[in-house]
């Protein structure tokens, strides 16, 4: 079965690819490189050692989704593509607003025009804002999102929702990420953060390898056991095999119109310090690090119940904490290497 990635070359996009390949489908990706690395394809190709057949275009772009869409049969689509900075998007809500929603509505129009069933889409778990309860459900009601960011996500699981709802011939599943982390296990395809990393985990590895000088923590006066944030982080492998079973489950169903939402977690909650000491632990290394004051917009802590995703979608978690970090670091070392190797031969 031929399943479009978007945004395949991204960090989910392209772990989710090798797990597609793994299940036997054939990923296609549409990727216009806008956060991402066209180095990611290599990787790709050793890995699965065959080229994933790919087209450099834009969601937004009606003529090129026309066009793939013309030229390929495709069974079902996975949606990654979209901006996905929270800070970023709260400087520029309208590229977000345009970017993020413009590129779902497009594309379920052109799923509905060549008869392309299933979707499912990257979602996360900011639709929740801050929970009153916790673990959160599904059934956890979705908050005032925090950012334009978060907002998107909420507005483009709505769009899908009433899509389904019209009859329209689609089904789809939102998966809610909790917080993706690590990289392949191969240290051939990773987190590749443009600029300074906004996220923990890569600004966490480039502080190890040197390139930052040190990381500051946000806050240690919450409500956690140690005072810091606390989080449901994923291994990015897990989550991308999340999407393989999300695809069975569409496959699976015989109504015409079926939606449904995931929360794609662990289920277990590790606070920012306990990530830190689990990296230092299992990198045999001593982290540069120091407390700092509160990132506004940031969750005090979320975690996922994942009674759904396990019983539903017959999907549960296998990687570790420990596992991620590993992986994460061997990532880092691996990019390090590339890029002295790069230098090396600029210099001669
Ligand atoms: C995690 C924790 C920070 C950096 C966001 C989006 C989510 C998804 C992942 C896109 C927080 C703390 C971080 C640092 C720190 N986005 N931190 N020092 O904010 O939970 O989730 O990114 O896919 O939708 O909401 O992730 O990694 O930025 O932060 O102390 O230098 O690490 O305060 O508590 P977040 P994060």
């Amino acid at each position: 079965m031929r399943i479009l990635v978007t945004g395949g070359a991204g960090f989910i996009g392209s772990h989710t690819v090798v797990e597609l390949r793994n299940a036997g489908y054939e990923p296609v990706i549409i990727d216009n490189f806008s956060n991402s690395n066209r180095s990611v394809l290599d990787g790709l190709k050793q890995i699965l050692g065959e080229e994933v057949p790919f087209y450099e275009a834009d969601c937004n772009d009606a003529g090129s989704l026309n066009a793939i869409f013309e030229k390929e049969k495709f069974d079902g689509v996975i949606h990654f593509a979209a901006y996905k900075a929270v800070g970023e998007s709260v400087e520029k809500p309208l590229n977000y607003y345009d970017n993020n929603l413009g590129s779902t509505v497009l594309l379920l129009q052109t799923m509905i025009k060549y008869g392309v069933p299933h979707l499912v889409f990257s979602s996360s778990c900011t639709v929740y804002g801050q929970p009153e309860q916790l673990p959160v459900t599904e059934q956890t009601p979705r908050l005032p999102a925090e950012s334009p960011y978060g907002n998107t996500k909420s507005i483009c699981e709505d769009i899908i929702r009433d899509t389904v709802r019209s009859k329209a011939p689609v089904k789809g599943i939102s998966l809610r990420y909790f917080n993706p982390v690590g990289a392949h296990p191969s240290a051939l395809i990773g987190e590749l953060p443009s600029g300074v990393p906004g996220n923990l985990v890569p600004y966490i590895t480039q502080t190890a390898a040197g390139i930052r000088e040190k990381l500051t923590v946000f806050g240690s006066d919450y409500n956690t056991p140690d005072g810091t944030c606390m989080r449901d982080f994923i291994h990015v492998v897990d989550l991308a095999k999340a999407h393989v079973q999300a695809l069975k489950l569409l496959d699976g169903r015989q109504e015409t119109s079926y939606y449904d939402v995931f929360n794609v977690g662990t289920g277990d909650g590790h606070t920012v310090l306990e990530l830190i000491k689990t990296f230092e632990e299992v990198n045999h290394l001593k982290l540069n690090y120091s407390i700092g004051p509160r990132r506004p917009g940031d969750v005090e802590k979320i975690y996922a119940q994942v009674d759904k995703v396990n019983q539903v979608m017959g999907w549960r978690a296998e990687k570790s904490l420990a596992d991620s970090l590993r992986d994460a670091w061997r990532w880092q070392q691996k990019l390090e290497e590339k890029s002295k190797k790069e230098s090396g031969t600029s210099v001669a």
